[in-house]
């Protein structure tokens, strides 16, 4: 089953851990826009939820399709939410952060119950690493904090938009992407990573996810966490 195919399936999968009266957390990225898209299908036919987007895309599909959206001002816990991932390992560690989103996902994730991760099989890998790690820096301290993981082993590209300027993120930040090869003891690179003067935030989510929808062809199976 295509990619595509299987991304849609666990979205699908997802809806039934939504359920009414909820305030329900938006990922981002393809994965997560299929799940805003089928809830708002369900939003659509009667389901009364309140949204709160993890990135300024979503927040506008989300409200393309008639989603009432709200914040974390109103409501600091959220009871659910959905998003996609990079990759992640079989003990539920996530790479976050491919489509730029990771501060807020991240934010809204630590603000959430229930946290879904759906995802194609193309994203289960036995050691992380295979996709660069995304390391959201402030403009100011982008070539310290590029130095110092270069030290640590990493090639380091400052992510750049289509006009091939440096990519901004909602937050206005650059991102760095990481490649570290094998991620070897996830815990301690992102203890390492947090301590770099100048680094928003890192694209390990380290014991967040609680489930993990993963759609293997015709199949999904669910990885559950704590
Ligand atoms: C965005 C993310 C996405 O969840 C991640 O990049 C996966 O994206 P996709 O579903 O398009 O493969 O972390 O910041």
């Amino acid at each position: 089953m295509a990619h595509e195919q299987e991304k849609e399936a666990a979205a699908r999968a997802s809806l039934r851990f939504v359920k009414n009266g909820q305030i329900v957390g938006l990922g981002t990225g393809s994965t997560a826009a299929c799940f805003i898209q089928l809830l708002g299908e369900l939003v659509k036919k009667g389901l009364q939820v309140r949204a709160i987007p993890s990135s300024d895309r979503s927040a506008e599909q989300a409200a393309g399709l008639g989603i009432p959206l709200t914040t974390l001002n109103e409501f600091p816990e959220i009871d659910v939410t959905v998003d996609g991932a990079d990759e992640f390992d079989s003990q539920m560690r996530l790479i976050k952060g491919g489509g730029g989103a990771l501060l807020r996902e991240k934010i809204v994730a630590s603000a959430t119950k229930q946290y879904v991760i759906i995802a194609d099989a193309s994203k289960r890998v036995p050691v992380l690493g295979k996709f660069p790690l995304p390391v959201e820096v402030i403009k100011f301290a982008q070539p310290v904090v590029e130095r110092k993981i270069r030290t640590l082993g990493a090639q380091v590209d400052v992510r750049r938009d289509s006009a091939g300027k440096p990519y901004l993120t909602d937050e206005n930040n650059y991102i760095l992407d990481c490649r570290f090869g094998q991620i070897s003891d996830p815990a301690s690179l992102a203890r390492e990573l947090s301590d770099m003067p100048g680094v928003v935030e890192h694209g390990l989510f380290i014991g967040m996810a609680n489930l993990v929808l993963l759609a293997q062809g015709n199949e999904i199976v669910e990885l559950r966490g704590q």
